[in-house]
């Protein structure tokens, strides 16, 4: 049994690997930070969580600490925003407005998914049984005027990611 209080996740959730709470912007985009050294070519992380709970936030936090300094641009329109880094590629989606999978063949949006690139999804559930499976699986929620986020890995990949997290 989990001991709730507010702003915790969903309290019939698996407890995730990793949760944390997240005061304010700056501690969003510091995780972002955090995770950006460990990420492979490869990955797939998925970022879920309602309207607002921040989940270009710590794209954007990922981005700039992967020495992107550019605008990150909330991808809602385009489907997909690609960034060339000097370590990798990496492909922001967001599946917000997204209902046609059609649309996805325009996009280009298979061959981003490969062993060379990380890719970020925002509304995978959008695009659920199009979009490949998660390596790592980042629950966003809105808690009072903070945040709360749980990390959480399928696969080896994934854990691999998340084991240099500090709990
Ligand atoms: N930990 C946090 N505490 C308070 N506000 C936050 C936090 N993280 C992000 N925000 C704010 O939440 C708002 C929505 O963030 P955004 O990343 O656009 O959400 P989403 O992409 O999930 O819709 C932004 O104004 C952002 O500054
Ligand atoms: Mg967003």
């Amino acid at each position: 049994m989990r001991i709730g209080g507010e702003g915790n996740l969903d309290d019939n959730a698996p407890m995730p690997l990793i949760s944390r709470t997240l005061p304010a912007e700056a501690d969003t985009l510091a995780l972002g930070a955090e995770l950006a050294p460990h990420l492979q070519p490869g990955l797939v992380i998925y970022l879920s969580g309602e309207l607002g709970a921040g989940k270009t936030t710590l794209a954007r936090g990922i981005l700039r600490g992967l020495g992107y300094d550019g605008r990150v641009k909330s991808p809602s329109f385009a489907l997909v925003e690609p960034y060339k880094l000097s370590r990798l590629y990496l492909y922001h989606f967001d599946f917000y407005r997204f209902t046609n999978p059609r649309e996805l063949g325009e996009a280009g949006f298979r061959e981003h998914f490969n062993p060379e690139s990380v890719c970020l999804v925002e509304w995978p559930e959008n695009a659920a049984g199009v979009v490949p499976a998660a390596d790592v699986r980042i629950e966003l929620k809105i808690a009072g005027a903070g945040r709360q986020v749980g990390l959480d890995a399928d696969t080896e990949a994934g854990r691999r990611c998340l084991k240099h997290l500090k709990h």
